[in-house]
């Protein structure tokens, strides 16, 4: 237990737990990722080709799904996903507390938006705040795999199979998650991914949607190239959010080390998950009951009762002391200007309300030593030692 006060933090003048900042993130490509790539542009082969067609295959398996489609980017993942499995106009009920794109999309595709409350200590969608929000004209739930924790599949699976609803599972953030021993990809009607450049895995801008449904899969496959079922036989409209083999590559070669990284993501939080459970005035993360997070953040939470800081005081007091933070999100969706016509949902969304205001990540990843793991945690018990009501 810490016994530091105000003036032994960095902030104040006090020595810093770290002479120079932990890094946050680990991102970039390594000499074999340059060297798939590298390949792919020696080759002239940069429209999606073997590569894009090998990455799906891997990491459809790796994620226990049957099919697995590349895109150019999560955001086009879900709308591939939302534009095979909703219709205009059907009201999909979706957290309040993810990235925006989950919702964005949702709008872009002509859904009702009905919004669910999160559960604190997971920071995962509500499965009985989903029960109540359903309607007679309620068609789907999309809920986001957030940080990397997997949802509470399981209720989750029972509410869309009671009610006859289709599950969309934003994946952009849980690569390699796994929840009853399985990859996420096993459960729902389409999990999507992100590979945007900080992802766990991170091919600069990417994309995939895993589905288990061959038709499906074929859909999916016509709308990400305008509806294409033959040479310039265009038998729907469609877009052209495919990847490229450059992409492809890089995606390929990153994926050899996804496990292993992931794994890695894993000791740390449990290292994590021991020492802050002895801080006063932190909570962590609880991961849901039967899941195994893929910790693409590892998001914590000031107790603002028993501190007598707020959060952005507390961060900057952190990072002072040699640890970056970032608040993933500063609002919940209800605040966002673009979702304005949704804002009166919020009354009914009070732990998306709350953990605006208190929730920060710490650095995680695959280059995270166990020793800069223990120093982040000594920061975090002397910061809230010295803000300690
Ligand atoms: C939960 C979630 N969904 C969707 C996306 C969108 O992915 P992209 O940036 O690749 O379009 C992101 C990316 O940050 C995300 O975190």
């Amino acid at each position: 237990m810490s016994t530091a006060t105000a003036s032994d933090l960095a902030i104040n003048g006090g020595s810093p737990v770290f002479e120079s900042n932990v890094p946050f993130m680990s991102v970039g490509l390594t000499k074999k990722d340059i060297a798939a790539a590298n390949e792919v542009l020696e080759s002239g082969m940069l429209r999606a080709a073997s590569k894009c067609a090998a990455l799906e295959e891997a990491f459809a398996e790796q994620s226990d799904a049957k099919f697995g489609l590349t895109c150019a980017n999560g955001t086009c993942a879900l709308q591939l996903a939302y534009g095979v499995l909703l219709e205009r106009g059907d009201e999909v009920i979706t957290p309040a507390w993810t990235y925006i794109a989950t919702v964005s999309m949702l709008v872009a595709a002509g859904a009702k938006v009905v919004f669910c409350d999160a559960i604190e200590d997971s920071y995962q969608a509500d499965p009985a705040d989903i029960e109540r929000k359903i309607t007679p004209n309620t068609k789907a739930i999309a809920v986001t795999h957030l940080y990397g924790i997997p949802v509470d599949i399981d209720a989750i699976e029972a509410i869309a199979k009671k009610h006859d609803l289709k599950v969309i599972y934003d994946s952009a953030q849980a690569h390699m998650a796994e929840y009853n021993r399985q990859g996420i990809g096993a459960f729902g009607d389409a999990c999507t991914y992100s590979f945007y450049a900080t992802k766990n895995l991170g091919t600069g801008e990417g994309g995939m949607v895993t589905v288990n449904d061959e038709n499906l899969a074929k859909q999916i496959g016509f709308l990400r190239s305008h509806g294409e079922t033959d040479k310039y036989l265009h038998e729907s409209i469609g877009f052209n959010y495919r990847m490229n083999d450059i992409t492809g590559a890089i995606g390929l070669s990153k994926l050899e080390t996804l496990k292993p990284e992931t794994d890695r993501r894993r000791e740390v939080a449990e290292l994590y998950a021991t020492r802050i459970d002895s801080i006063a005035g932190v909570h962590r993360p609880v991961p849901t009951k039967g899941s195994n997070p893929a910790w693409h953040l590892y998001t914590c939470r000031v107790d603002l009762d028993a501190l007598t800081c707020t959060r952005d005081e507390f961060c900057a007091a952190l990072n002072k002391e040699g640890v970056p933070t970032a608040v993933h999100y500063p609002k919940p969706l209800t605040e966002q200007p673009a979702f304005k016509d949704l804002a009166d949902q919020q009354s009914t969304l009070p732990v998306s309300v709350k953990l605006a205001s208190c929730v920060f990540c710490i650095p995680i990843h695959q280059n995270l030593s166990d020793e800069q793991a223990h120093g982040v945690c000594d920061a975090l018990a002397k910061v809230a030692a010295a803000f300690t009501k």
